[in-house]
């Protein structure tokens, strides 16, 4: 960042690396390996780029620094903030609001006050980063105010937001007691980015109804039609950027002789098997852990699987431990696994392998290679990347995708077994096809996925979104408004 600030500045709840505290009690800064910063890099690093986010832990005070060529802007959280903005109002609050209201949100007014005072102490320090006429794109349901507070310190910035969680049907909005804030905040930006066309479609309902403000009428296509919100003189844009993955980047690693022979040596660790099923995913309400794990108990019950056959891998990473439902989840789902492996283990041969821990990328994309069965069942999902990535390592066309319909990912990868986390035996049917799948069909599938999947990597999503966001400065008479 230079003394006058830098021209393009992304904001997100959190920072692209994690202040690491060793068993020492040292402190380093650690690397998130996320595919956001895989694909904001080059541009951030080509535009004089910096990064506005949270540290991830509480009470440090870090004055910007730069990390290998990108300028990080860490903002503090206290441990009340931390409490009340993140675990409170994003996590127990809007996290499952837009998610269908799968465990019931908490309203709570402390919450709310701690979120406006969060988002707009990363407004200012933006504000401070930005350098005149600059491009800032704000990140996510954490920083939904971030907009229209940004926009009043500084009108001369284009702003782009992405929203990468589903944005919900109307009538589960209308909860929000702080709603209209919301929607408003929101306004702020030139140009707002849902996964999904409905979720679009639904924003520009609420801009009318909320807000007040006239909107385009006919429908938002994928990267293409965008809505058109009036506010005053400002023409905000509303349209479907679906996110994706450096799949270049996976599909390279999965060849690699290492990992494959990796991926035998699992195998040859489970007992040589006939059929792995594996599921990867943050341990998180959402995901449907639950339900694959009921799906394949009765799948056991019935006979229809053999224990001796068949195996599952359950890789959780820990998520909001502090956070109530969370814990509660944890309970559950280390409840059904026990009780599976209860009634269909033997010693020395669980039928269910579970994880509670992030493991490294590369053993990860093994984990994929091994998979005959990979098993996505979100009750709700705004994108599911882990699908994606599972195609994506999937250059052999071997393996099977199960995948809610509920994911943002079955809009585009339509030739996976799809099932309806909320019918068992739907999702129990749909793994059953994908367990007897005759290869040549499997083969057919996973080519049309992956071709959908090379085609779309996370580069061509940030370009399109960025496109679409530089094309907001230009004077386009919007289309027919109700
Ligand atoms: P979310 O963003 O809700 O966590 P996604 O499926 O979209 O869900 O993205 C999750 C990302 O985290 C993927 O890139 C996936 O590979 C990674 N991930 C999830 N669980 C693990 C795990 N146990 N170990 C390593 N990486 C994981
Ligand atoms: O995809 C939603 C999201 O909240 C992202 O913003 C975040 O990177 C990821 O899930 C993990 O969540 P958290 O930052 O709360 O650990």
């Amino acid at each position: 960042m230079t003394a006058e600030g830098s021209d393009f500045v992304v904001v997100a709840n959190r920072l692209p690396v994690d202040l690491d505290t060793a068993p020492d009690g040292s402190r380093r800064w650690k690397r998130s390996p996320g595919g956001l910063v895989t694909a904001l890099e080059p541009i951030l690093r080509n535009n004089n780029g910096a990064w506005v986010g949270w540290p991830g832990v509480p009470d440090v005070e870090v004055e910007p620094f730069e990390d290998d060529g990108l300028e990080l802007v860490p903002v503090p959280l206290s441990e009340r903030e931390v409490a009340d903005y993140y675990e409170g109002f994003s996590n127990a609050t809007l996290w499952p609001l837009y998610h269908d209201v799968i465990v019931r949100p908490v309203y709570d007014r402390t919450w709310w006050e701690a979120y406006v005072e969060v988002n707009r102490r990363f407004a200012e320090a933006t504000s401070t980063a930005a350098a005149q006429n600059a491009t800032v794109w704000i990140q996510d349901y954490q920083l939904q105010l971030v907009p229209k507070m940004l926009r009043m310190l500084r009108p001369d910035l284009t702003i782009g937001f992405f929203l990468h969680i589903p944005f919900p049907p109307v009538e589960l909005f209308m909860q929000m007691p702080w709603r209209t804030e919301i929607v408003e905040g929101l306004l702020g930006a030139d140009l707002i980015g849902f996964h999904l066309p409905g979720g679009a479609q639904n924003f520009l309902y609420l801009s009318r109804r909320l807000a007040g403000q006239p909107t385009s009428r006919g429908n938002i296509g994928v990267r293409s039609k965008l809505g058109v919100v009036q506010v005053g003189f400002r023409t905000v844009r509303v349209g479907a950027f679906p996110i994706s993955i450096d799949s270049g980047e996976m599909d390279e690693k999965s060849k690699r002789k290492s990992i494959r022979d990796r991926a035998r040596e699992i195998r040859a660790e489970l007992g040589d098997p006939k059929v792995i099923m594996l599921g990867v995913d943050r341990l998180d309400y959402t995901k449907g852990i639950d339900v694959r794990l009921g799906a394949f108990h009765e799948l056991l019950l019935s006979e229809k699987v053999d224990p001796e056959d068949v195996v599952m891998i359950q890789v959780a990473t820990p998520s909001r431990e502090r956070v109530e439902s969370y814990r509660h989840m944890r309970g559950e789902i280390e409840s059904k696994v026990g009780r599976i492996n209860g009634e269909f283990g033997r010693v020395g041969h669980p039928v269910v392998h579970y994880l509670h821990r992030p493991i490294p990328r590369d053993e990860l994309i093994a984990y994929y290679v091994a998979a005959d069965v990979m098993l996505v069942t979100p009750i709700r999902d705004g994108m599911n990347l882990v699908a994606k990535e599972y195609v994506a390592c999937r250059s052999d066309l071997g393996g099977a995708l199960v995948l809610s319909e509920f994911t943002g990912a079955a809009a585009e990868l339509r030739q996976a077994y799809q099932c309806n986390p909320h019918d068992l035996d739907n999702v129990a049917d749909a793994m059953m096809a994908a367990i007897e799948q005759d290869p040549e069909d499997g083969r057919r599938h996973m080519r049309a996925m992956r071709r959908q999947v090379l085609a779309h990597d996370v580069d061509r999503w940030a370009r399109s979104f960025l496109a679409a966001l530089d094309r907001t400065g230009e004077d386009t008479a919007p289309t027919q408004m109700v």
